[in-house]
């Protein structure tokens, strides 16, 4: 073929950063589709081979590699549209039509020249420096792409590196742009920020930029602080990346984080100043319970258990507080468990990481608090089992025992056992709830068919 060809973009970043990666992506001055061809056909992997004609691409598998071949070129997007004009350019304008310097680097795959860095917008004094700059004037930049703005958030997040200035202000001219990208390719980034090492860092960025009140208003709106009669409450905004930030040093969960950056979602919604005891948000985990299904069906997030295990902890979120700020008893400890379930652990990492006070003294006797209902919480686990709890009388069992069809009566009886158990009053055992059950049935006026139960 006789074209030039070149390793380019995120691999060419990476081993500079000592980072292993196992995308490569490799621009040809000609065709990227033709070259994958030949390259497929001499591996003797062919099979392997997937087309896209209509990006002019090409992805070939080869072990755990993922190699893709694109003809050099130039993308942009047009004002109000999602889909880009895509042009053949030489090598020179494919890099600066790239999103950052750390990214328009390439290694010389040519004879005259193999293993040679290209590096046209110093990429590497950048990767030393710690900084994300475009090559372009940053607005250009920007304007060809505007997800590009979310991406130099991931990566400063994801690298603990600066955005240059220029570039800042940049995105915060052009952040209202975001709204010709696709929610889920902001999702895609937006995630990554999240589970950043220090996730806090980067929603602060996506604030300060303007680009969170665009797709993100409910959280965008957490922030500030209100002041009446000399009173200010915390502002939620900070208060929440605190909470994300304490949790990441714990877990990696995507969907942990996002319980915690959802769990205080609802206090601008349900705030309240009364004279007597200040600002109050009553309710708002049930109102944060209730937004989160409106939340992750726009923000196009999965609407499935995950959304549910996001809505549960949220929900819960101030129960193991009140627990450990009162009298820990253990009806109240079982009733936590019961409805916590297999997720009563990160419910109580959760609680433990929204423990944000600036006071040492309070924090200590939180956690001490904390320690006890842990405890607690193992001793009535041990001895009742509640996590996923299943009836120890069945719904059938009631209907068989006083010849019942479904009805009224089989709820009343499960609830009352239920109740029971929960309360302490009889064991989580089927023997005790049976005579239980044989007792309400007859509270309600049932006979049981068997008289010698
Ligand atoms: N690129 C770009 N503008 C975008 C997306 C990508 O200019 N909106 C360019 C960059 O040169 C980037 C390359 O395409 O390095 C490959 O993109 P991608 O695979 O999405 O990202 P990586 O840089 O490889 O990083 P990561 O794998 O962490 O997403």
């Amino acid at each position: 073929m006789g074209c030039p060809v070149y390793v380019i973009g995120g691999w060419v970043r990476d081993i500079h950063l000592g980072r292993d990666s196992k995308d490569i992506d490799i621009v040809v001055v000609g065709s990227g589709v033709e070259l994958a061809g030949r390259v497929a056909e001499k591996l003797g992997k062919k099979e392997k081979l997937k087309v896209f004609k209509n990006f002019g691409t090409a992805m070939l598998r080869w072990n755990e590699w993922e190699v893709e071949f694109v003809g050099a070129r130039k993308e942009s997007y047009r004002y109000e549209s999602r889909k880009p004009i895509v042009e053949d350019a030489s090598l020179e304008e494919d890099m600066k039509r790239r999103d950052f310097t750390i990214n328009a680097m390439a290694i010389s795959l040519n004879p005259e020249n193999f293993g040679e860095l290209i590096d046209p917008f110093s990429g590497l004094e950048d990767l030393k420096n710690k900084i994300i700059r475009t090559p372009l004037d940053p607005d250009e930049t920007y304007s060809d792409d505007p997800l590009r703005m979310m991406r130099a958030i991931r990566f400063a997040s994801q690298l603990d590196f600066k955005i240059d200035c220029g570039s800042f202000e940049a995105i915060k001219r052009n952040a209202y742009r975001i709204g010709i990208v696709s929610m889920e390719r902001i999702m895609d980034e937006f995630n990554k920020i999240l589970l950043a090492p220090v996730p806090g860092k980067g929603l602060k960025m996506l604030r300060a930029s303007g680009l969170l009140k665009e797709f993100f208003p409910e959280l965008d709106q957490l922030h500030g602080v209100e002041v009446v009669d000399g009173k200010a409450h915390k502002d939620n905004f900070f208060h929440t990346l605190q909470v994300l930030d304490n949790l990441a040093e714990r877990t990696d969960d995507l969907w942990l984080r996002w319980a915690a950056l959802l769990h205080d979602i609802a206090k601008p919604a349900t705030k309240k100043f009364n004279p007597d005891v200040g600002w109050t948000f009553h309710g708002h985990e049930f109102l944060g319970k209730k937004m989160v299904p409106r939340i992750f069906r726009r923000l196009k997030l999965p609407m499935n258990e995950k959304m549910k295990y996001v809505q549960k902890l949220v929900l819960l979120h101030l129960r193991p507080i009140v627990l450990s700020t009162n009298v820990v008893t253990d009806s109240a400890v079982r009733r936590l468990l019961f409805e916590a379930g297999d997720d009563i652990d990160d419910l109580m990492l959760l609680c433990e990481a929204d423990i944000t006070s600036g006071n040492p003294e309070k924090v200590k006797r939180y956690l001490e608090n904390f320690e006890l209902v842990r405890k607690k919480l193992r001793e009535i686990e041990e001895k009742d089992h509640l996590r996923n709890w299943q009836p120890p009388v069945t719904g059938d069992d009631i209907m068989q025992a006083f010849n019942l069809k479904p009805s009224k009566e089989v709820g009343l009886i499960k609830a009352a056992i239920r109740e029971a158990i929960l309360d302490g009053e009889i064991p989580n055992q089927r023997e005790e709830a049976y005579r239980l059950m044989l007792d309400e049935g007859k509270k309600l006026g049932l006979t049981p068919v068997d008289s010698k139960n």
